[in-house]
């Protein structure tokens, strides 16, 4: 690296200089370490963070350009093919793929905490029966920080390593949770004989009174939608979680502010929103006057576009796999929406509107089609995406907490609003 690239310089109208270095990544950009900046009496400006990197990190990369996603150094198809969801958990948690003894130490304590207290059922029954499952699941991650007191105590290896397994452990029981309760259903406790997903599904669709059993092509599906949203780098969600936990909040109130910010259509609510639009254009004839609405800057193609990938969202394709896969299992490949869906795929894909914007579908467009086509109600599809990221949120946050010179998050701004103001004056024009 030459000594230009290794340094920036910013001269002032005044001559002062500032000589900024620039930091190495390991892959993808460098970037310019800003931090003495302030001291000159000005400030970096990047709304939406689109050219700012907030922190350092070692758990997930992403090479937009490419379309490729890694986590830990393996690539996103490699793990879908040969890992659970549970060890790429491991494995974004801890930087290893876990050996046989340490995934059955890591199942087993994530089993061992799939329940709630009882007492939140008493929550439960303050909501409305149609309120929505993401409105429940915010209040609620944050409720359970009530019960954990001790997770306060994050600094403390073993206290934060339970209140980790504890917010995986628990997603499920909770997810499951907020959909029984907007059908009235029985809440069904956990059944630790079961593997991650299967457990999530009979949670979901068991009944008391009747034998219940996973279809393993189902399992796998969930499964595999649980490991490619587990994590994805700095996107809003996980900076929400590392903003939160930055003031030293309780890690479960951290990621309740973490599924309040995925429930937004341009993030996590997209996979719902994805299906509400293919609700719309209602039939396959309708999809050239949809695309002229888009075209048009009427509509948004939701589920298509991403902030970070200029080309296909690696998830998308190995996603797209398993949604034939489910619907050939269930019978479905028939499905009128699924037909739509892919008119709609085939048309975006060859229009030079979207190529040159770079649109491509992203995880959200199949995901979506899978969790309909599993049964899964549209308002459920959210939080579905965080039972799956808040591996994600804990293992960035665990990073961000354990360094050394942590600091509250707190970011400056452009103020151009009035500069001083006679209350006084304006109270007599009254
Ligand atoms: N449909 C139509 N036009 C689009 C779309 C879209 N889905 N996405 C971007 N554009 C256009 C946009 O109109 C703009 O055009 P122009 O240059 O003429 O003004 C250009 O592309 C750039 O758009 P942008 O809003 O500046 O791009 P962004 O990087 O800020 O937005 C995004 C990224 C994901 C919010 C956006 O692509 C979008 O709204 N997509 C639909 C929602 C969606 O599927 N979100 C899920 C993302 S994947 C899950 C996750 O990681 O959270």
């Amino acid at each position: 690296m030459s000594d230009i690239q290794q340094t920036i310089k910013v001269v002032f109208g005044d001559g002062t200089t500032v000589e900024m270095p620039i930091l190495k990544a390991s892959i993808g950009e460098n970037v310019i370490d800003m931090r003495t900046l302030g001291k000159y009496g000005v400030w970096s400006y990047d709304p939406a963070f689109l050219s700012t990197a907030a922190c350092e990190s070692k758990i997930t990369f992403i090479d937009g350009d490419k379309g490729q996603l890694f986590y830990r150094g393996y690539p996103i198809e490699q793990l879908a093919e040969h890992s659970t969801h549970l060890e790429g958990a491991y494995l974004l948690l801890h930087g290893e793929l876990p050996n046989k003894e340490q995934k059955e130490k890591f199942e087993t304590a994530i089993k061992y905490h799939t329940m709630v207290n009882d007492q939140l059922i008493k929550l439960f029954s303050g909501f409305r029966r149609d309120a929505h499952p993401m409105a429940m699941l915010t209040g609620v991650m944050g409720a359970l920080s009530a019960f954990y007191p001790d997770a306060f105590d994050f600094k403390n290896l073993d206290s934060r390593e339970i209140a980790i397994h504890r917010l995986i452990a628990k997603m499920p029981t909770v997810t499951a949770m907020c959909y029984r309760y907007t059908k009235g259903l029985p809440f069904m406790y956990p059944r630790n004989d079961l593997d991650y997903s299967s457990n999530f599904l009979y949670m979901m669709f068991a009944t008391p009174c009747e034998e219940y059993k996973v279809n393993p092509v189902i399992t796998k599906a969930m499964d595999r939608i649980f490991l490619l949203h587990a994590d994805h780098e700095q996107n809003a969600s996980t900076s929400t979680v590392r903003v939160a936990g930055s003031s030293g909040t309780h890690p479960f109130a951290a990621v309740a502010a973490g599924v309040a910010c995925l429930w937004g259509p341009s993030h996590g609510g997209a996979n719902e929103a994805v299906l509400r639009m293919l609700e719309e254009i209602g039939s396959e004839d309708k999809v050239d006057e949809y695309i002229e609405g888009v075209k048009n800057k009427k509509y948004r193609l939701m589920g298509f576009g991403h902030r970070v990938y200029k080309n296909m969202d690696p998830r998308a394709s190995i996603i797209r796999k398993t949604c034939y896969e489910v619907l050939d299992a269930l019978g479905k490949h028939d499905d009128p929406i699924f037909k739509l869906a892919m008119k709609l795929e085939k048309y975006a894909l060859s229009d030079p509107y979207f190529i040159d914007k770079k649109l491509y579908p992203n995880v959200d467009f199949y995901s979506g089609i899978i969790l309909r086509a599993i049964g899964i109600p549209l308002e459920m599809f959210t939080t579905i995406f965080a039972l799956a990221r808040v591996v994600g949120w804990l293992a960035q946050w665990k990073e961000m907490i354990t360094e050394p010179d942590l600091k509250i998050s707190r970011p400056r701004q452009l103020y151009t609003g009035y500069t001083s103001r006679d209350y006084v004056e304006i109270n007599k024009r009254k």
